[in-house]
């Protein structure tokens, strides 16, 4: 039985749109695709595709059920605390060991850290779209690096890509040993095939796929484009709420990790690794998405970004941009501004001047960002490095300072931020690419002394 369904036949199954009372739930991607989901994040979640295909009571039976192989993926070391050790039990037609030799092969406009093609700068920057890329690119292929910082074989540091693909990959599986991917869809909805089951990731929802996790991206809408962050060190979770108390940011029931399907298709599949920063590839007569049942912690996961619930000032000022962190790792945050109101009395409501240890990129899903009155637009970018000084822009500062200070709720966009603890230094295409916008630091002009003692 292939429980693969075919997104080109239409709205897929399994289970669109339902919802059972066992803890699991769906969540339809807008006019699209609906698969089963399991909800919880850092939840041990299981799953069979087949009745009694996942063991009871033990992880490695004498034989696994079904004449099936059990797999461990461990996505921490064996013995990382409790709290934070990450791994889960794949029960699959064939062992992921059976593969012939990786071979090295071309990477296109996909790099790595160490970050050295271009020397550290401390320019604000901001780009344009990436242009469309060539007839025939997948997912893999349209992953284009910006920057990012630390070292990929010291599990250290984070890179920032951006893709734009018009193909779904057939036969083509890609896992990264070097992070995990936080994907971000900005046009296009993405059909993540993963080892773990189907995933639908429309504009305004992300996808995690854990470290070395297998999957494939079909295009359903066509022509797609978005942001990558990929985590090279310790996994992305939820931040601490201190006196926020047990509820609000990201909920952690909105994480909604995929039920089991698998593809036991006899074609031959190409597997692609991304190893210490370059791409290898291995042929199999059959696809590694042949997972028919698991259980564990090591997930992929889907979030709507629109589920944030936003916490902010009631009184005057407003909180440092970390109160819209939606998962947190040591050097690395994923923050959205998400639809909210202001209410602050006596307040500069924009995002404040500011100079910053961290770096921030920023994205923009959809819509208009706050601080910026133009030239920062959906598919493009913004890098404010270590110590660059920004905040907003010339316009937005005129209206903010002569703005009546009634509610006013800010939903006319969806913005985020990639935060990093180190700088970001850039790949060369990024520094010298013709989306690349020349003269940004001009927003900043005209901002005159009106300091009359
Ligand atoms: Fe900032």
């Amino acid at each position: 039985m292939d429980t693969r369904t075919d997104s080109t036949a239409g709205p897929a199954a399994p289970a669109a749109g339902a919802a059972a009372g066992d803890g699991s739930g769906s969540a339809a991607a807008p006019g699209a695709l609906a698969f089963r989901y399991s909800a919880g994040f850092g939840n041990q979640h299981s799953s069979e595709a087949v009745p009694g295909a996942l063991p009871v009571g033990r992880n490695s039976p004498q034989r696994a059920p079904l004449g099936l192989y059990a797999e461990q993926v461990s996505g921490t070391g064996f013995t990382e605390p409790r709290a934070s050790n990450r791994r889960s039990w794949l029960y699959r037609i064939r062992p992921s060991a059976a593969h012939p030799p990786y071979r090295r092969i071309g990477q296109g406009t996909l790099r790595a850290a160490p970050f050295d093609e271009a020397e550290p700068d401390p320019n604000r920057l901001r780009w344009n779209p990436l242009p469309e890329p060539p007839p025939g690119t997948d997912f893999v292929a349209g992953l284009w690096t910006l920057g990012g910082n630390g070292d990929v074989r010291r599990r250290e540091g984070m890179a920032i890509h951006l893709y734009r693909a018009n193909s779904s990959m057939r036969d083509r599986v890609f896992g990264d040993a070097d992070g995990e991917l936080l994907i971000v869809p900005e046009h296009g909805t993405l059909l993540l095939r993963t080892e773990f089951g189907p995933l639908a990731a429309a504009p305004g929802q992300v996808a995690l796929i854990p470290r070395g996790v297998r999957f494939l991206v079909e295009l359903p809408e066509g022509e797609s484009g978005g942001y990558v962050c990929e985590n090279y060190g310790t996994p992305l979770a939820l931040p601490e709420l201190g006196p926020i108390g047990a509820n609000g940011l990201a909920n952690p029931r909105d994480f909604l990790a995929p039920t089991a399907a698998y593809d036991e298709a006899e074609r031959p599949v190409e597997v692609i690794a991304k190893f210490c920063g370059g791409l290898w590839a291995t042929n199999l007569e059959h696809s590694p998405l042949d997972v028919v049942a698991w259980h564990g912690n090591h997930v992929p996961y889907l979030y709507d970004l629109r589920r944030f619930n936003v916490i902010g000032s009631i009184s005057y000022d407003h909180p440092d941009p970390s109160i819209f962190t939606v998962l947190t790792a040591p050097g690395v945050d994923f923050v959205v501004f998400a639809p909210r109101w202001l209410v602050g009395e006596d307040t500069f409501r924009p995002p404040y001047f500011h100079r910053n240890v961290m770096t921030e990129y920023m994205g923009l899903i959809e819509g208009a960002y706050d601080a910026k009155a133009e030239g920062f637009v959906p598919g493009g970018g913004s890098l404010h490095n270590m110590f660059s000084a920004h905040g907003p822009d010339r316009e937005t500062y005129a209206r903010a300072v002569a703005a009546e200070l009634a509610p006013h709720k800010v939903d006319d966009g969806l913005a985020f931020m990639f935060e990093t603890r180190w700088p970001v230094s850039l790949t060369a295409q990024a520094r010298n690419g013709s989306h690349l916008q020349r003269g940004y630091d001009r927003v900043w002009q005209g901002l005159e002394r009106n300091f009359r003692p």
